[in-house]
């Protein structure tokens, strides 16, 4: 049938079993034990449920909010899921752990790291006290109020996403490689009235200005009255009197053993909203509660990094997205992890620097994703096996489809075919894992690129377009077809538009949650995601909209019109691809070119940046004017162009075609 991930084969019938692991399991005993899970669904959940701490227990398992696919889980239940991810331990044995082993990106003559921060949970439990005392009697935040924070990856990011919640505080973290027009895009839909960031940060080497750019993005945003700065770097920036506070001058007003309650919130009260990209310009400010999706990082945390007190927990991802929310922030405190935290690039000041990582804190599980893992690859196996790693006993990966050789590369060099490898399927609107193989609760034999079958408690299915289930080893698109707790939640499940959210996830095919991934299952029921089916691109794992560059693209004075594809690549999965009709009058020469990605960088940020921007008098568009994208796509991978019959004009494909044709020759040259 010809599916493949990057050009490899899928290896249906391959199966790979970890020797000695424990909790190894038959496919049956495992399909049995998720059945089982279905049959009596509230039970199965409330009983995962009861695992965690309730400051209230809750009177029902889920039921149907204000809105038809907006879902409260746990409704009656008082939480804080700071409570769960701080007082809980401090109360008891792991009050002097490690929480987080932080380590900046700069290092001495000798490699070694020049800074590394090891905070205790009673150490963090103080930290986010201190910042909730300044957040609540400072600036007189209070439950249900909003704040933008805008932080590298150092402690303060964790410690003030934990202030928030403590408080009630809904708040929402945007990367801080994003540029200030997307920061200000996600301050004014939230409404949030401070935003916190930070003078600057390290990469690659280099330093980072972030205050200039919060600074651009709060011009924007009417709505922001106060600015809390964290010294990083302790360079000189531009401070607002009455306006922006350093966070170490408001720390000298706070008592040293300042003590704010964990506000008791409802487990549907809104913990953060996250915005992510989708098919049209604007992004969507996803919503997680603090119960539902607490107690589906609990589970998961379990069952798929088969989390324990000993373990050493490294997740390589940025707490920008996600990823970093539930798996370096929620999900580990919550279990009481010890985890690592690093702030730069994988490849400074070389390509081990992740694997010195593993080695100098003896790192047992690892958290990763395939484009690093084919970057580093590259480079060679000499710079994994200059480092010990024989402490690593389990790995997952996220954020795109793994391809059979990055996942062996990870199986064989990085795990020395000890440690289970996996690759966990979820998305931000599912707040944590959906499908993945799950070590810690009933190992099943691993097939190299595969997902695995859907976790205890959620039901997943390939699809056709009628919702009715594809044939083994047919593609289809995956839709989950049962509310599950960590999905999006009350009020409205994508921050102040309802209907948005009924329409994109609910509406596609009815009943479903629809994922916008196409999906293979398999005879034996692995699900394998291929990738998006809608206009969504993943760039070495991250979302990017094709509508949102396109949008950036003609807001340039010389751009008529522009479609945004993505072509494959053999490292970052795929990169996006620019055709650009330029307004009367404006040449198109490599300078504008250049001209129009440094825009899309700017105004985007680096990760959007296109690889290649074509000039064309024309797009290809079907006779509704909408740009046939699949012709674009097919010109770029040098496939046959399947249906033009709906094509306005048929001469705009020749054009386009032509178009790479000529740039392909100009790069050989
Ligand atoms: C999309 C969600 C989930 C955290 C990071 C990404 C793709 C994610 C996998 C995987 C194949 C995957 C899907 C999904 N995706 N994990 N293991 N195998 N594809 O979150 O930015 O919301 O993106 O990432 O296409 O829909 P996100």
């Amino acid at each position: 049938m010809g599916a493949s991930i990057l050009g490899e084969p899928l290896p249906f019938e391959e199966k790979i079993i970890i020797k000695g692991w424990p909790k190894n399991s038959t496919l049956e005993d495992y399909k049995k034990l998720h059945r089982e899970s279905l049959e009596k669904f509230e039970e199965f959940w409330a009983s995962v449920a009861r695992e965690l701490e309730w400051l209230r227990e809750f009177s029902k398992v889920y039921e149907r909010g204000d809105y038809p696919h907006v879902y409260r889980w746990f409704p009656g239940g008082l939480t804080n899921i700071s409570y769960l991810a701080l007082d809980r331990h401090v109360k008891g044995a792991r009050k002097n752990k490690v929480a987080y082993i932080w380590e900046g990106e700069p290092v001495d003559e000798k490699g070694a790291p020049r800074e590394v921060r090891k905070l205790t949970y009673y150490d963090l439990w103080r930290e986010v006290n201190r910042v909730a005392y300044i957040l609540s009697r400072m600036f007189n935040l209070k439950k249900g109020d909003k704040i933008a924070i805008y932080l590298p990856m150092i402690p303060e990011l964790p410690i003030f996403m934990l202030a928030a919640a403590r408080l009630g505080v809904i708040f929402t973290v945007v990367f801080a490689g994003f540029t200030a027009e997307n920061l200000a895009t996600r301050i004014n839909d939230l409404g949030a009235t401070l935003l916190v960031t930070a003078d600057g940060f390290y990469r690659r080497g280099k330093i980072v200005r972030l205050k200039d750019v919060a600074d651009k993005a709060v011009e924007m945003s009417p709505g922001v009255r106060n600015v809390i700065v964290v010294r990083r770097l302790g360079i000189d920036v531009n401070m607002v009197e009455g306006r922006d506070y350093w966070l170490e001058e408001l720390m000298e007003g706070v008592p040293s053993n300042a003590y704010v309650d964990p506000v008791p919130v409802e487990s549907e009260h809104t913990l953060y909203v996250l915005y992510t990209s989708g098919t049209t310009g604007k992004p969507k400010g996803i919503i997680h509660d603090h119960g539902g999706y607490a107690v589906l990082l609990h589970a998961t945390m379990k069952w798929v990094f088969d989390i324990r007190d000993d373990d050493v927990y490294y997740c390589t991802a940025d707490i920008g997205w996600v990823t970093g929310h539930s798996y370096i922030v929620f999900g580990p405190l919550i279990e009481g992890a010890t985890i690592v935290m690093y702030e730069g690039a994988p490849d400074y000041p070389g390509p081990d620097r992740w694997w010195s990582i593993v080695e100098r804190y003896g790192v047992t599980v690892l958290y990763t994703t395939p484009t690093a893992v084919r970057m580093l690859m590259r480079f060679g196996d000499m710079w994994v096996k200059k480092h010990d790693r024989s402490t690593l006993r389990l790995i997952h990966s996220v954020g795109e489809p793994i391809n059979p050789s990055a996942w062996r590369w990870l199986y064989e060099v990085v795990g020395e075919s000890r440690c289970p490898v996996g690759s966990t399927w979820w998305m931000t609107e599912t707040g944590g894992i959906l499908i993945s193989i799950a070590p810690g609760l009933a190992l099943i034999p691993i097939k190299p690129g595969a997902n695995g079958l859907p976790l205890p408690g959620i039901e997943a299915e390939v699809v056709d377009d009628e919702g009715k289930p594809v044939e083994p080893g047919m593609k289809g698109f995956l839709v989950i077809t049962r509310p599950w707790p960590g999905m999006p939640a009350p009020p409205t499940g994508m921050w102040g538009d309802p209907e948005r959210y009924e329409k994109v996830y609910w509406s596609r095919i009815p009943g479903f949650f629809y994922t916008g991934d196409y999906a293979i299952k398999d005879s034996d029921g692995y699900i394998w995601v291929l990738g998006r089916a809608d206009e969504v691109l993943k760039v070495a794992g991250h979302r990017i909209g094709t509508y949102e560059l396109e949008s950036v693209l003609v807001s340039h004075p010389a751009v008529s019109e522009a479609a945004v594809v993505g072509a494959p690549d053999p490292v970052k999965g795929e990169v996006p691809v620019a055709y650009v009709v330029l307004k009367e009058g404006q040449t198109p020469t490599s300078e504008m070119a250049e001209q129009l990605k440094k825009w899309v960088r700017e105004k985007y940020g680096p990760i959007a940046t296109p690889q290649n921007v074509f000039f064309v008098s024309k797009l290809p568009k079907t006779r509704s004017g909408k740009i046939m994208r699949r012709l674009l796509v097919a010109i770029l991978s040098n496939k046959p162009l399947g249906d033009v019959t709906t094509l306005e004009d048929e001469a705009a494909v020749d054009e386009a075609k032509k178009a790479y044709e000529e740039l392909s020759r100009e790069l050989k040259k």
